[in-house]
Order: structure tokens, then sequence, then C-alpha cells
């Protein structure tokens, strides 16, 4: 089945921009990149949007579908009534580059401030050994495609450019808590997940968790038992006093 669709698409650059509308041609099974495609073939050759794969895996059609954070190569337009506008706009949280695309630099700079893996110094090749758990738990993690709609989502940021600075978002803390739970991994990570990634910012709203396209249990499974793991070392009687005696 083929109908006409109405679509409503962000145009501008860093300057501005505007909602534009078209009116294009969708058929059984094609997905809002499909749309965005025909308009780019047939009414708006000049129109800008970042795409790789295709297939949910390259994390880089990240855009905005009537308001709500979404890889356009997995919204399949069935998702829609074939009489509702549907209504494209670039990743609010970053910003605007031209038309859909915007600049995500903020993730890479987050990224790069994380301390890599940091196993024991003596540890030598062939002596790494993991539970099957802990190995399961890093996986979950490293499904992430790095789309950044959970840095997109999160209101931390997405309300607050001047929260940037301190808060490295979902993605970033996710991959803090994953080293911090690894157990081959030797650096303490518990301060610098407070005072240097801002987990403190972070309540718990779970519109991240909600987003990801990897359904990776963000929140629960990252952002909780490191903010458990914070408060533990607060609370624990011993490191209060050690901190009390041996700070400066
Ligand atoms: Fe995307 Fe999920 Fe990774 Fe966030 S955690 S960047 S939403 S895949
Ligand atoms: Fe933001 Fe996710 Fe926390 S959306 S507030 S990082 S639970
Ligand atoms: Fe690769 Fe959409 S084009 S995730």
């Amino acid at each position: 089945m083929s109908y006409d669709a109405k679509f409503r698409v962000w145009r501008g650059d860093a300057e501005g921009g505007s909602l534009q509308d078209f009116t294009v041609e969708v058929n059984e099974g094609e997905v809002v990149l499909d749309i965005i495609h025909r308009l780019q073939a047939t009414q708006a050759s000049d129109l800008a949007v970042r795409w790789n794969c295709k297939a949910g895996k390259c994390g880089s059609c990240s855009a905005e579908v009537n308001g709500r954070p979404r890889l356009l190569c997995m919204t399949r337009m069935s998702t829609f009534t074939t009489d509702e506008v549907v209504t494209v706009t670039p990743m609010r949280t970053f910003p605007v580059i031209r038309d859909l695309v915007t600049d995500v630099s903020f993730n890479y700079e987050k990224a790069r401030q994380i301390p890599s893996f940091t196993p024991p110094a003596d540890l030598k090749p062939g002596e790494y050994r993991m539970q099957q758990k802990d190995v399961e738990r890093s996986q979950e993690f490293r499904k992430c495609i790095e789309c950044f709609l959970c840095q997109d989502t999160c209101h931390v940021v997405r309300d607050h450019e001047d929260n940037k600075n301190a808060f490295a978002g979902p993605r970033f803390l996710m991959r803090v808590a994953e080293l911090e739970m690894h157990p081959l991994d030797v650096a303490d990570r518990r301060d610098m997940a407070q005072e240097d990634f801002g987990l403190g910012y972070c309540n718990i709203t779970k519109c991240c968790t909600e987003v990801c396209p990897e359904h990776i249990k963000i929140t629960d499974n990252a952002l909780i038992p490191m903010k458990e793991r914070v408060v533990d070392r607060k609370y624990d009687p011993i490191v209060w006093l050690g901190n009390k005696l041996f700070r400066r």
C-alpha cells in the first residue's frame, strides 16, 4: 500500500532555521530514513542527514521524530497513522551543523576524559580470569552503538546547557560504572564518577533507558549500582575515618 504522508522537517543551520512542510510518497515497509532519502531525491536535494548502515548498528541517524529521540532507520512508518503529520527535527541537546545533522563532539570529549581500563600491574597476558556473570555485565554495556540518543534525552543537559561541563551523561556514566564493576580494573572510579562526571545530577528519571535502541538497562544496571557504590563509600565508617585521618 502506498500513500502520501505529510512530513515536517527542520531546515537550517547554527544561525537558525524553521520547519518545512512536504507531502511525500510512502510505501509499505518503509522507515523514516527512506522518506528522508525520497525527499532528497525528489524535493530537497540539499537536505542534510547523517546515516550509514540503515540497520540500527552504526548509531549515525539519530534525530527526533515527533519530539522523541529515535534512530531514523529503525522507525517504521507503520508507527504512524496515514493522516498523521510526521515531524523530524535534529537532536536538541547538541549544536546543529545543518538540517538534521548535529555536532556530537561533546560526547567524544567526555569519552576521552574517562581513564581507560586499568588492570593490576603484575597481571600478565593469559592471566586475565573473570566469572561469567562479570563478562555478561560488560557485554550488556558493550552493546552500545554510540547513537547518543540517551545523551540527547537526559534532561540534565537537554534543558540545561550550563550542566554540560559537569555532567558526562548516561552513556559515559555507564562506561565509568562498567569499569568500576570490572573485577580486573583496579582504578577507584567512585570519586571521579561523582566529582568529575556528575553522577549526582542523575535523578533516575530513566528516560535514557527508554530511548536506548539496544535496550540496555542503563539506569538499573549501571547508574543505580554506581550510585550505591558511591554512597557505600561515603557512609562506610572505616572509609570515613580513613578520610578524616589521612586526607589533607
Ligand atoms: Fe545509544 Fe543506548 Fe549507547 Fe545511549 S547507551 S548511546 S542510547 S546505544
Ligand atoms: Fe538522565 Fe538517565 Fe539519570 S535520563 S537523569 S541519566 S536516569
Ligand atoms: Fe546506522 Fe541508522 S543508519 S543506525
